[in-house]
């Protein structure tokens, strides 16, 4: 399966319909990805979506698209969100938790899911596991990419972003085909405002306070894999289907 999945729902909101059909049933994969601020989830989560038709949730990329969105309102809410990401601090979770209850049926696609960046606290977490239980879905994995930080500051450094398609890449690792420009839809590349040295001191703090306690969490409930995320991509993508098969 290669299949680039839309995601014009989880984007937009609810009043935006996606175009990509889902995939079987049979074949509906549902995984939570978690690691820290520019450990590679989603890069990941983009080559495991070709894999699995499972679509990308990033809660990221709901707030860097509000922010880039032209001429569309924004709510109070969704503003002071922008500006908390911009400074690397956490949303609040009442926001964020309006913002993907709105997007429940993401999360009960039949397409499955790749959350990335979500949940990002504890109390996320109970809350994603509520509305997952009442909707008789199920989380099949949950996969901890670990890497030394000097690396997670290379990867960071590096960064370059589609503001329109959201494409990833990185100067030396992934760089596009013309510097400066998105391979997929020729916008010009920009660096996150929040991978400033500053901000991105910021978002460590705030993985170690907040995020790292879901390891527990999730090893509790035996849904916990860790992979390694040294190497290239493609090295990474291998040891996250090993990681996966062991725990089908
Ligand atoms: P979010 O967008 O989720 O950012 P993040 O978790 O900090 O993760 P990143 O996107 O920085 O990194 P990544 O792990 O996806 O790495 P990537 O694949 O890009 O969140 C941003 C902000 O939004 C938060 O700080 C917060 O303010 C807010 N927010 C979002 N969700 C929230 C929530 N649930 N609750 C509260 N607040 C929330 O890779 C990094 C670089 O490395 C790229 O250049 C890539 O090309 C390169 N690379 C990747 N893999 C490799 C490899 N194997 N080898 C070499 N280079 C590689």
């Amino acid at each position: 399966m290669n299949l680039q999945r839309d995601r014009s729902a989880w984007l937009q909101g609810p009043e935006s319909v996606c175009q990509t059909p889902p995939v079987h049933p049979a074949q509906c994969r549902r995984f939570v990805l978690l690691g820290a601020p520019g450990v590679g989830k989603g890069t990941q989560a983009a080559l495991l979506s070709a894999a699995f038709g499972a679509c990308h949730l990033s809660t990221g990329d709901i707030f860097r698209a509000a922010r880039t969105s032209d001429g569309r309102a924004i709510s109070p809410a969704m503003q002071a969100a922008v500006e908390r990401m911009r400074r690397g601090e956490l949303v609040s979770d009442e926001t964020v938790l309006q913002i993907v209850r709105e997007r429940l049926g993401c999360l009960t696609c039949r397409g499955g899911f790749l959350l990335d960046g979500f949940p990002r606290t504890v109390p996320q977490a109970a809350a994603l596991d509520g509305l997952l239980e009442r909707e008789n879905a199920m989380i099949e994995a949950v996969i901890s990419y670990d890497l030394a930080e000097d690396e997670i500051i290379t990867r960071i450094g590096g960064r370059r972003t589609c503001p329109v398609c959201n494409a990833v890449y990185h100067l030396t690792a992934h760089p596009p085909r013309v510097p400066g420009v998105c391979d997929g839809c020729d916008s010009a590349l920009v660096q996150r405002e929040d991978d400033r040295p500053e901000a991105i001191h910021i978002r460590q703090q705030a993985y170690l306070t907040s995020t790292a306690p879901l390891l527990a969490y999730y090893q509790e409930q035996r849904l916990l894999r860790h992979v390694p995320a040294h190497g290239t991509p493609e090295e990474v993508f291998a040891r996250t289907l090993t990681a996966l098969a062991a725990a089908a």
